[in-house]
């Protein structure tokens, strides 16, 4: 018996990389994974393969729209009846030197990285609190503590997705919010 058997789980970011990576991970474990991402040939295709007895699902979601989200967390109720753990793992960056970095590709860095992570916690925290249970878990990276010369924006989005943002914790609840640091890795 796998350690999430029958468990719900929502990835962001699954359609590749990591995001897939996490998913298999978790349906290795016996969960029931949605995977969530803006690319929607590629996270169908993604849940399909890794699929098994309809355990996966597919949602196309941009984490940067508080409207996707709030469908993503609907579709995933929906699917799984509850959501225990959420991993926010979307995420992007570009290469730039910081004197030519320009402020339409800091937003759109900091807006995934950053405000996406946001948006999803704002958005699949009521229902945890309502259950007193839950896992929120926010992929970062080493970025986040220290300086790249190319990455000024990214190093400044994953300083913000760094922290753990859930700090409720109360009597009767048992939420956790969890943070990864990754350094590079090259994934499938
Ligand atoms: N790969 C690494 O070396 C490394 C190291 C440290 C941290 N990280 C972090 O891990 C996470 C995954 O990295 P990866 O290398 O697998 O990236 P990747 O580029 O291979 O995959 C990212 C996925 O996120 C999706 N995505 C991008 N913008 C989105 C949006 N607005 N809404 C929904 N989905 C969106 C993409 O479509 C893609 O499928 C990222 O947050 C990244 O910053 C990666």
């Amino acid at each position: 018996m796998g350690r999430f058997e029958g468990r719900g789980v929502v990835v962001t970011g699954a359609a590749q990389g990591m995001g897939r990576a996490i998913s298999e991970a978790f349906l290795a474990e016996g969960a029931r994974v949605v995977l969530a991402d803006l690319n929607e040939e590629g996270v169908a295709a993604t849940a399909e393969e890794l699929g098994r007895d309809g355990n996966t699902f597919a949602v196309r979601c941009d984490v940067t729209n508080s409207d996707d989200v709030r469908n993503l967390v609907t579709a995933s109720l929906d699917q799984l009846g509850a959501v225990d753990v959420f991993v926010n793992n979307a995420g992007t960056i570009t290469m730039r030197r910081v004197v030519e970095l320009g402020e339409d590709e800091w937003d759109m860095v900091m807006d995934v990285n950053a405000k996406g992570v946001f948006l999803c916690t704002r958005a699949i925290l009521p229902h945890m609190l309502d259950r007193k249970s839950g896992a929120i878990v926010n992929i970062a990276s080493q970025a986040g503590k220290r300086g790249y010369k190319l990455f000024a924006h990214y190093c400044r989005s994953d300083g913000c997705r760094g922290f753990r943002w859930v700090a409720s914790r109360s009597r009767n609840t048992s939420l956790a919010s969890r943070c990864s640091l990754p350094r590079t890795m090259r994934v499938k």
